[in-house]
């Protein structure tokens, strides 16, 4: 495995721990965060502290892993994937001083192996995405996802629940009426 942290184009602190077999694209940002074997990570990802990332995952490019994140192993994030922590963000305090790390609450977000989240989803804090589960491009996630279910729209609502893990269709063509 090449030596990310001589890479002038790849941002890793040396609080990361990062696995076996790991891959990193160019201009990725990673800071006090793991990241497991055989995991890859696509150009201008950032990964927040805090953040936990299984095994042989694949994070596509300019997605957005904030503090308190969880994903374990196998899960599939598309592009442009934002996972958010802070429902009621500030940018100061009502004394109007800038906020600190007390001035806030982190809530953290939990998603199951083998799920996957399509590109630009947006996934709100304090959720869990079940095993396996599928999340449709564009989607904004505000509740629970149940495991091998398939979830898509704003806000997200389940399009199909599944016992077994989703089976992937071949391609089809869609036409307006
Ligand atoms: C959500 C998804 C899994 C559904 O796929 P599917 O099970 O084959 O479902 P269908 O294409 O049969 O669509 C079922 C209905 O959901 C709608 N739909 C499909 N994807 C949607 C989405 N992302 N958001 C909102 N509605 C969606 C369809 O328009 C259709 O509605 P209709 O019955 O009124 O026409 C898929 O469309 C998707 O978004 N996959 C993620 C792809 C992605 O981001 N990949 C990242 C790497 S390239």
């Amino acid at each position: 495995m090449p030596d990310y942290r001589d890479q002038p184009n790849i941002c890793v602190s040396e609080d990361v721990q990062l696995g076996h077999g790991v891959r990193l694209s160019p201009f990725v940002n990673l800071y006090g965060c793991e990241v497991g074997d055989d995991t890859r990570v696509g150009a201008f990802v950032e990964v927040q502290r805090d953040v936990s990332i299984g095994k042989r995952c694949k994070i596509s490019s300019h997605s957005f892993l904030c503090s308190g994140v969880t994903i374990e192993d196998e899960v599939f994030i598309g592009h442009g994937v934002v996972f958010i922590n802070d429902r009621r963000p500030r940018a100061t305090r009502a004394d109007g001083e800038p906020q600190t790390e007390d001035d806030w609450m982190m809530e953290r977000t939990v998603i199951r192996k083998r799920a996957s989240i399509g590109s630009g989803a947006i996934i709100m804090c304090g959720v869990e995405i079940g095993e396996g589960a599928l999340v449709g491009a564009g989607a904004l996630v505000t509740r629970n996802v149940p495991a091998h279910s398939v979830v898509a729209g704003s806000p997200a609502r389940i399009l199909r629940q599944q016992q077994e893990p989703v089976q992937f269709r071949t391609t089809k063509q869609r036409h307006f009426q």
